[in-house]
């Protein structure tokens, strides 16, 4: 299938587009860890993590990218830290970021959203690049409106 993001179209909408509300969660997202790493620049790792039933731990979930870490409690690294403040969080040079987690030694900066459904945390979204400050504060609002499009997915 060849990838259907226009240039022009934003990537909101084309997530919108991939998105077949008929197949299993996992399906979704495996295509739109696909999409997002396409989507934004100098992208080196790009996928979901998902909280479990107690809203405490992340599982790595569909991703792009170099092997990661499998297990992240909410109160450790970037996407603890945005899952535990329900909020986005934009680092431009994690080494500086007190707690992050190092999957690969070679990424430099970080943006993660939560996707919240009804104020439940379901999981993040994380994106990695090996450029410092590689992602801006309108990647992270580009990031936020595709985390509600995707929590949506979500039962
Ligand atoms: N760096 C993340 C861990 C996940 S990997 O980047 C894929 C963190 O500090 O939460």
């Amino acid at each position: 299938m060849e990838f259907s993001h226009k240039e022009g179209q934003t990537l909101a909408l084309t997530v919108s587009y991939l998105i077949d509300e008929s197949l299993p969660l996992v399906s979704n997202l495996a295509n739109l860890s696909r999409a997002l790493f396409d989507g934004f620049k100098n992208v080196s790792w790009a996928g979901f993590y998902l909280a479990n039933e107690e809203g405490n731990t992340l599982y790595l979930g569909p991703y792009q990218g170099p092997l990661a870490c499998t297990v992240i409690p909410f109160s450790k690294g970037v996407c603890g830290y945005s899952a535990t403040n329900k909020r986005s969080v934009l680092v431009d040079n994690v080494h500086t970021f007190e707690g992050h987690i190092a999957c690969s030694s070679s990424t430099n900066s970080e943006l993660v959203a939560p996707i919240l459904k009804n104020d439940k945390v379901l999981g993040v979204i994380d994106l990695d690049s090996n450029e410092l400050s590689n992602f801006t504060k309108e990647d992270a609002k580009i990031l936020e409106e595709i985390a509600l499009i995707i929590a949506k997915l979500f039962p």
